[in-house]
């Protein structure tokens, strides 16, 4: 492959609209010239992520993110750049000629499993509706699903034969290998060819965040536990399935996590599907106990507010509980809700009603108040031994916010709750410091550093008016800016005009695999707004600071090397220093 050639991004760029892109994933609501919305990179109660279509860039005044569409689906959707690039390629109707696209079959393979997953998924709900399928169908009804939600959901069942499915699709011309890849057959050992995974068992389909099927969970049938062990029989990974990245029901569950602003996590494929029957839209399965951190960084996209509910007897409570730190390492709110003995969120909902179980979840405890109430419980001796256990295990979740206001509150009231006196529990925590097993890693670039106004207003002014630029570049050059990251900027400028080529932001900021670059174009770009008229003026004014600025330092630097010669005694190069300070001092003002 090679680098997709400037002139086929530029295209893509002129051919969509950020708006529209952005548009799909963030209500944006008009403002002026510009859209506004809430920022999805930070959390925020009043909207200061702008869109300019204009400019065809976006920039958040609250965390400093910016850049153009491809940026915004980079950071959005964590795309590469290549993969950004494709994905509006698409959307633009603009064609990557074969030399360039990726050699890796690798967007091939992903199409190709999409495509043997949604016919598999149609194979097994034709079956669920057939009389094979009759069985499976009363169990689901007493299970209280819906005929409704078996459609939405699109569940399924896998007849009880050894290659139904295998048939059934290579009548369709799927070759054994694109099956085996997608994990729905199985080579028999000794090489006497293959069998369907999946035999009967419910089928529940996995989705992606863009509803595309990238696995099957597939349940037993009551009463065949015998023949057939396991609980839940699920796809391998393939490369469309990551089970660490995945979180079934999201697809369903994304626009009302963000307008509600919190989530609920469950455990099971059906303490999902039974709350999301009864209205409940909010709502994830992580399909296993334990958490991962990619699971938590994907929920982070929508919210920093989690509800997790755990069944109320549930086996290794305790490293469940350890998994939730995820969230706090992720700076996330963390509640847990805690159902009643031997109910999980499904029969809970059908037995006390969707109500009872609302309500269950606005009364969720803080994580630290509901571990220390389960240690509590375990630990109920107050022996000194106790008291240890709790507080290092309560102090490994202390451990993990870093929020510094956070921790000692929470330090003040483990000890008042214990006993124990805080300097003890202080002393404690800085022994398990450097626990946190990994940096805090946003997915948007820290605020950039502080930059000055008058270079940022020089540079915006060449990059909105190229007629001033000639001007300009003869007073100056791109080294006296001081910030480098402006003179990058002014020297890629310089560059595309040499070029003959537009200096659009937007187009600009793809010559700059960085974020912190373009998040600083994009800044200019939305802040120091100047009259038309006045443009000239400016200029002149910010030469002259930006140069008697360049004097300033120049002249502290001489200062201090003066200062070294004299000590040193080095009659020469005092003399030849102190000619050149002279000399600035005399120029005066440019
Ligand atoms: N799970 C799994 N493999 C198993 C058991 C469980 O993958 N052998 C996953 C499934 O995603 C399951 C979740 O863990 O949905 C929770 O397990 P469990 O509570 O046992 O199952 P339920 O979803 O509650 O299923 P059911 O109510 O039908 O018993
Ligand atoms: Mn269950």
């Amino acid at each position: 492959m090679g680098h997709i050639p400037e002139n086929i991004i530029d295209d893509i760029l002129n051919r969509v609209d950020i708006v529209e892109v952005i548009s799909d994933y963030i209500p944006l609501k008009r403002a002026g010239r510009n859209f506004r919305a809430l920022c999805p990179f930070h959390h925020e109660k009043s909207p200061s992520f702008m869109v300019s279509p204009d400019r065809q860039i976006y920039h958040c005044f609250g965390c400093g993110a910016g850049g153009n569409v491809f940026g915004f689906l980079i950071q959005y959707e964590r795309l590469e750049f290549r993969e950004a690039v494709e994905a509006l390629a698409k959307k633009a109707g603009v064609a990557i000629p074969q030399q360039f696209r990726r050699d890796s079959p690798e967007a091939g393979v992903v199409s190709a499993l999409h495509a043997v997953n949604e016919l598999a998924a149609k194979f097994y709900e034709n079956i669920l509706g057939s009389p094979k399928g009759t069985a499976a169908r009363e169990y689901l009804f007493t299970r209280g699903l819906t005929e409704d939600s078996i459609r939405s959901f699109r569940i399924g069942f896998a007849a009880d034969a050894w290659n139904a499915l295998i048939t059934h699709l290579r009548n369709k011309n799927i070759s054994l290998a694109v099956l085996e890849k997608a994990g729905l057959i199985l080579s028999r050992e000794g090489g006497g060819g293959y069998y369907d995974r999946f035999r009967n068992r419910i089928i529940i389909p996995v989705f992606d965040i863009k509803s595309k099927i990238i696995a099957f969970g597939a349940r037993v049938m009551p009463g065949t536990g015998d023949r057939n062990p396991a609980k839940y029989v699920n796809s391998p990974e393939t490369p469309v399935y990551v089970k660490r990245n995945c979180l079934y029901g999201l697809h369903l569950a994304k626009d009302a996590i963000r307008d509600l602003d919190f989530v609920i996590v469950v455990e099971g494929y059906l303490d999902f599907i039974i709350p999301c029957q009864h209205g409940v839209r909010n709502i994830v399965a992580s399909s296993g106990t334990s958490l991962t951190q990619e699971q938590a960084r994907i929920i982070k996209r929508f919210t920093h507010n989690v509800v997790v509910v755990y069944d109320g007897d549930s086996a290794g409570q305790m490293a469940a509980v350890r998994s939730l730190d995820i969230f706090v390492e992720e700076g996330m709110q963390v509640k847990v809700a805690s159902l009643p003995e031997g109910y999980d969120p499904d029969s809970f909902v059908r037995e006390k009603g969707i109500e009872a179980f609302k309500i269950l979840i606005s009364r969720a405890a803080t994580l630290f108040d509901y571990k220390l109430a389960i240690l509590e419980s375990r630990f109920s001796s107050r022996s000194i031994e106790d008291k240890a256990r709790i507080s290092s295990e309560m102090l490994g979740t202390i451990g993990k916010f870093s929020n510094s206001i956070l921790k000692s509150e929470y330090l003040k009231k483990l000890g008042d709750s214990l006993g124990i006196d805080v300097d003890s529990l202080h002393a404690e925590l800085k022994k398990i410091k450097g626990d946190r097993p990994y940096a805090e890693v946003q997915p948007v670039p820290a605020k950039a550093r502080a930059v000055n106004p008058t270079e940022q207003l020089l540079m915006k002014l060449m990059l909105e008016e190229s007629s001033l630029v000639d001007g300009i570049r003869r007073r100056i050059e791109p080294s006296d800016f001081q910030d480098e990251r402006i003179s990058r900027i002014v020297t890629a400028l310089f560059d595309f005009l040499d070029h003959g080529r537009e200096v659009e932001p937007s187009i600009l900021i793809n010559h700059f695999g960085d974020t912190e670059i373009a998040g600083l174009i994009c800044e200019s770009a939305f802040t120091h707004d100047t009259e038309q008229g006045n443009k000239k003026e400016i200029v002149d004014d910010c030469i002259r600071r930006l140069k008697s600025k360049k004097k300033d330092s120049r002249k502290r630097f001489l200062h201090e090397e003066i200062k070294n010669a004299q000590k040193s005694g080095n009659e020469e190069k005092l003399h030849q220093l102190m000619r050149e300070f002279h000399a600035l001092i005399k120029e005066g003002v440019v």
